[in-house]
């Protein structure tokens, strides 16, 4: 009994001790981000697009933004090939049975919603330059990705209305890892 309340005291001892070297470490790396770049990355879309700002596009616009800032690492057309995922995969015609290998998880006919692709593309993409489109740019790519894998037309209009309205195929191929307590059914293969 003794002996242990000894060591708590030792420990709480180093703890105290150690505290104010931690809060002061410094590392002289790297720099403040720029309030330009913390804004690309501070901002998140829902399912529904509430978030969504004002602009518009359509494949047509999209295609030769994509062969210009995208094709280098996704592969001509989105088809893969480059060092990063293939983002053209099923269409909506055997995209409905959520049975997508790994390798076919990039497409964007695997999102179940399109609201998805514009977030990400927004935040994240190109790699090599993040938060570096405009909104018309997204809705363009967003509307040339999901035109590539069959979802919409090459004329359709994607803007902050019509894009979250596009249904899309694997919307429900999707069941929770884990039964949801208590009401959801479980799923036949639990
Ligand atoms: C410098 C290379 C590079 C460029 C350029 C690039 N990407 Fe990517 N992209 C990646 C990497 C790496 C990932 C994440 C890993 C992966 O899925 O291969 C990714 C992932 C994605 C995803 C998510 C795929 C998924 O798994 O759901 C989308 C969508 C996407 N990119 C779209 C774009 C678009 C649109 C452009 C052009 C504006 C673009 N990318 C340009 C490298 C790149």
């Amino acid at each position: 009994m003794r002996c242990s309340a000894h060591k708590l005291f030792v420990a709480l001892l180093m703890v105290a001790a150690c505290a104010p070297t931690l809060a002061q470490r410094t590392y002289n790396l790297g720099s403040a981000p720029p309030a330009d770049e913390i804004k690309a990355l501070d901002h998140v879309v829902g399912p529904a697009g509430k978030e969504l700002p004002p602009g518009a596009g359509t494949a047509k616009e999209g295609a030769p933004l994509f062969a210009q800032r995208c094709a280098a690492c996704h592969g001509p057309n989105g088809n893969g090939g480059g060092v990063a995922a293939r983002l053209v995969g099923k269409t909506p015609a055997n995209a409905q049975k959520g049975d997508f290998k790994p390798t076919e998880k990039s497409a964007t006919s695997y999102y179940p919603y399109a609201t998805i692709a514009w977030d990400y593309i927004n935040r994240a993409m190109p790699a090599n330059k993040p938060g570096s489109l405009t909104p018309d740019e997204v809705y363009s790519l967003t509307a040339y990705l999901l035109f590539r894998n069959g979802i919409i037309q090459e004329s359709d209009v994607m803007d902050a209305k019509s894009l979250p309205k596009v249904q899309m195929p694997n919307r429900n191929g999707f069941v929770p890892a884990m039964p949801v307590f208590p009401a959801a059914p479980k799923p036949s293969w639990y």
